[in-house]
């Protein structure tokens, strides 16, 4: 038997976001209102920024067949990826408003979002995940968001 474990590291920034990445951070809650989110009322913004120094950004488009619909951070990245195939993703930054007022919990990806990130860090490299809430941030790597992250090649 070999007992093993799996630990994260993750910086808090308060009241405030990594300098490094203010402008994903300031684009993610820029976005905002372009959510579609009448069923939920919860509206996300991301925002991701490539190598090639462009920033992409995303929101939750909902639809009234609920699974039709797509999380802000799945949006960004394939719409990042649809425009700049090959470019690796640098960082990935999320925002969120519940019921009009921004969260005060940071917001953390869904599991489905965690898989598709899972993908981009085995495509291109790990990258960080900027997690915005009303007087903090959580900066942290991709990968440590989904251990044992399904792959099939
Ligand atoms: N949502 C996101 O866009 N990103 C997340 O990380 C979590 C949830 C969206 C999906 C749905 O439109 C609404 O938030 C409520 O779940």
């Amino acid at each position: 038997m070999d007992k093993r474990e799996v630990k994260i590291d993750y910086t808090v920034y308060e009241n405030s976001c990594p300098s490094a990445y203010e402008a994903i951070c300031r684009k993610a809650v820029e976005v905002i209102p372009n959510a579609y989110s009448i069923y939920s009322g919860f509206s996300v913004g991301s925002a991701v920024l490539l190598e090639n120094g462009e920033i992409v950004a995303g929101t939750n488009q909902e639809n009234a067949a609920y699974p039709s619909g797509l999380c802000a951070e799945r949006t960004a990245l394939f719409y990042a990826q649809s425009v700049y195939p090959g470019v690796k993703v640098k960082a990935l930054a999320i925002a969120a408003f519940n019921k009009g007022i921004q969260t005060e919990d940071v917001v953390t990806p869904c599991g489905a979002c965690r898989q598709v990130m899972a993908e981009v860090v085995k495509r291109y490299g790990d990258f960080e995940v900027i997690m915005i809430g009303r007087d903090r941030s959580v900066c942290l790597k991709a990968s440590d968001l989904l251990p044992f992250a399904f792959t099939l090649l």
